[in-house]
This record gives C-alpha cells, sequence and structure tokens, in this order.
C-alpha cells in the first residue's frame, strides 16, 4: 500500500519548460523576463493593481510592516490562531503584538472581539493598535469587510495574511467578487512547496496603492537607487524572487484554477462523508468560498484530550499522512507575554484540529482509504 501524503506540489511539463527556459536565457537570478510577468499575470488573477514578488509570504509580509511603520513598541493586532509566521513579521520590527482569538465559526480573527478591546483601550487612554494582521486560515476567508470598516474608525492600517488561501473569494455581500489578500491596504500570499501553488518558496506582496508597491519593490532589492555609484536610500532587504523561481510560478498561474477545482472537491468528497458523524467539518460560510488550502477536520470533543493524537496515529499506522493545527500564538514560548483577547477558541481548534490528505491529485482511491480509515477510527471508539 503506498503511504498518501498530506499535500504535495503538482508540478508538470509547463513549469519544466518554462524553467529551463529562464535557465537557458542566463537570466537566473533578480533580472529576467518571469519575474515582472508572474507579478502582472499575478495581480490580474487577484484583481488587485499591482503585486510584487518576494522571496517568501514571510518576506512579503514584513515589507507591510515596514510600510505601515511598524516602530520598536508599536502595537500589531494579529489573528492568535495562526502559523508564526505571521506574527513573525510583525516581531521582526519588535512591535507589541494584540492576540485576537478566532470565532467558532469562521476559524478565523473575531472582529467582535477587537472592537470591543478597541473601544476599552480608547475610553482609557491605552495604547491602539497601529496595524491590524488579518489571516484567512487554512484557505477560509477572514471578515475583512468588518475589520476594514473598524480599521477605518480608528485610522489603523489593514494588512491581509492570505499566505494559505489564494484564490479564496466572497461570492455575496460587500466584497462579493473579490479575492482575499486584495481588500486591506496590503495583502501577502506564500507560494511555499506545500501551498495551493508553489515556486519552491516564494511569495507575493500585494496592494492597490502605487506609492506603496513601489517602496514594496524598493524595500525588496536592498533599497537600491538607479545611480552606477550603488546609492541606497534606507535600509532595505534582499527579498526579492529569482526569475527561475517566478518561471515556475508563472506556470503554476496557469493551472491555479483548476487546482482550486481539485482543492474544493476533494473538500466536498470529505465533507459528505463525514456528514453525520462526530467528525466536525471545516467552516463552509455563506457568501465566501474557501479554498480548503488544507483540509481539517475537529475530532469529536467527547472523546477527551488525545484523541487527535490517537487518530494520527491510527492513521500512520497504514501509511496516511496528516498534521495537527498550530499552536495558537499565545502558546508559544516567545509570544506568552502579549496581550491576548479570548484564546479558547484557538486552543480547542488546536487540541482537536488535524488537516487530513488533501493534495490536488489525491485520487479518489486514496481518498477514500483516507475516509474508510476516519471512519474505522469513530467506530472503535463509539461511533
Ligand atoms: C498564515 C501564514 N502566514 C505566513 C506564512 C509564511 O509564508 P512563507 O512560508 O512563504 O514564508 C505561512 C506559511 O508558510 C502561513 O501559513
Amino acid at each position: 500500500m503506498t503511504r498518501v501524503p498530506l499535500a504535495i506540489p503538482n508540478i508538470g511539463a509547463r513549469e519544466a519548460e518554462l524553467m529551463n527556459e529562464a535557465i537557458s536565457s542566463g537570466f537566473v537570478s533578480s533580472v529576467g523576463r518571469f519575474v515582472s510577468e508572474f507579478e502582472t499575470r499575478f495581480a490580474e488573477y487577484v484583481g488587485a493593481k499591482y503585486a510584487v514578488a518576494c522571496a517568501s509570504g514571510t518576506a512579503a509580509l514584513h515589507i507591510a510592516m515596514r510600510l505601515a511603520d511598524i516602530q520598536p513598541g508599536d502595537m500589531v493586532a494579529v489573528s492568535d490562531f495562526t502559523f508564526m509566521a505571521s506574527s513573525n513579521a510583525a516581531s521582526y520590527q519588535f512591535a507589541e503584538l494584540l492576540l485576537v482569538d478566532s470565532d467558532a465559526e469562521s476559524w478565523c480573527m473575531d472582529v467582535d472581539l477587537l472592537r470591543k478591546e478597541l473601544e476599552r483601550r480608547k475610553a482609557a487612554g491605552e495604547k491602539l493598535p497601529k496595524a491590524i494582521e488579518i489571516v484567512h486560515i487554512l484557505g477560509q476567508p477572514a471578515d475583512v469587510a468588518a475589520v476594514v470598516e473598524l480599521a477605518r474608525e480608528y485610522g489603523i492600517i489593514v494588512i491581509e495574511d492570505a499566505a494559505e488561501a489564494l484564490g479564496a473569494t466572497w461570492t455575496s455581500g460587500p466584497l462579493a467578487g473579490r479575492h482575499v489578500g486584495t481588500v486591506g491596504d496590503m495583502g501577502a500570499f506564500s507560494f511555499n512547496g506545500n501551498k495551493i501553488m508553489t515556486t519552491g518558496g516564494g511569495g507575493m506582496f500585494t496592494t492597490d496603492d502605487e506609492e506603496l508597491a513601489r517602496r514594496a519593490k524598493h524595500l525588496s532589492t536592498q533599497a537600491r537607487m538607479p545611480d552606477r555609484g550603488y546609492l541606497h536610500d534606507e535600509i532595505g532587504f534582499n527579498y526579492r524572487l529569482t526569475n527561475i523561481a517566478a518561471a515556475l510560478g508563472v506556470a503554476q498561474l496557469e493551472r491555479l484554477d483548476d487546482f482550486v477545482a481539485a482543492k474544493r472537491a476533494v473538500a466536498k468528497r470529505y465533507n459528505d462523508a463525514f456528514a453525520g458523524t462526530a467528525i466536525q467539518t471545516p467552516p463552509t460560510l455563506p457568501g465566501q468560498e474557501s479554498t480548503y488550502w488544507l483540509y481539517s477536520i475537529q475530532v469529536p470533543a467527547e472523546r477527551g484530550p488525545g484523541a487527535r493524537d490517537e487518530l494520527q496515529d491510527f492513521l500512520a499506522e497504514v501509511d496516511i499522512e496528516s498534521r495537527s493545527l498550530w499552536r495558537p500564538l499565545h502558546m508559544q514560548p516567545p509570544l506568552k507575554n502579549e496581550p491576548l483577547l479570548g484564546g479558547a477558541v484557538g486552543e480547542d481548534l488546536f487540541a482537536r484540529g488535524l488537516s487530513l490528505p488533501c493534495s490536488t491529485e489525491l485520487t479518489e482511491a486514496d481518498q477514500k482509504r483516507v475516509i474508510d480509515r476516519v471512519h474505522e477510527w469513530l467506530q472503535l471508539n463509539g461511533g
């Protein structure tokens, strides 16, 4: 029996063709046609005015923090239930964090919780966040409309961490037709190997603001001025994407619609199979379309602590890979003293959350093996 991996990249002949073209052109690093082509096509795909290719999603987020002018001691409100890269970008600027729990319906930032805290802080004359970084968790659109409204009221910058959610959209309401990562002041995406499309490693910064886009490009390329004598007008980063990686990105982008459709088909089959069981399926909210980047379930609370690990081990016994959801940020040792709003929802998602195999090329036969094994575990544990 073959191993069923969690989520592996889907790379084919077109990717090899374009990467070979980049290699044989001799332009393998920062210069070459693929970087700008990737940026233009990506911006078109998500509907942003500008896109700047970066070395990683974390780099794109860090640039956003620099452009939000986050200085040591400034406060950044960030989703508590996320992968730590989300807050690392703010920590690189020595920001103080305000960790905001998720709501149980969307698994994303509970914007009401944040609203109440901003009202309290304002009334008490306490520090307010300079930026809000809202994370679209596991392909699920977060409530950006509410966050933008709140941020406008307080004059706060909104950064969307869309690293995990490329292709997710709103289908009705104020953001109907929009893609995640394009509504706030700035957005960031990741093309790490396990993401819905990959460049090996890479990211994208998005914005509708021409000046922010210009500065993002400048900062990502060592803030080097057009001057023959190596003039740098500020401290920049080597955060650019290589031409080879961008060639891979152009080819993957051509196939992105298929990848999104494949992820949704995998999710539908799991949802159908787990309907009526004690397994809690991922959020599917009206007015938005998740990409189910990593299809993740919640094991039943009645099974007690340790049930998630038991199921993971049970799957591993037959060579099925699965992965625990993240420990929320407030449980990470370097962040344990950061102010926290709520926290119980994220802790519960962490305690019971498990991502199941969901590669875009997952066969129905392999998916059935996963489903049957989960059903078997449920039966062994009381149905
Ligand atoms: C929510 C979130 N933010 C940021 C990142 C960082 O992206 P990268 O790995 O490309 O730096 C990731 C993924 O890796 C992520 O899941």
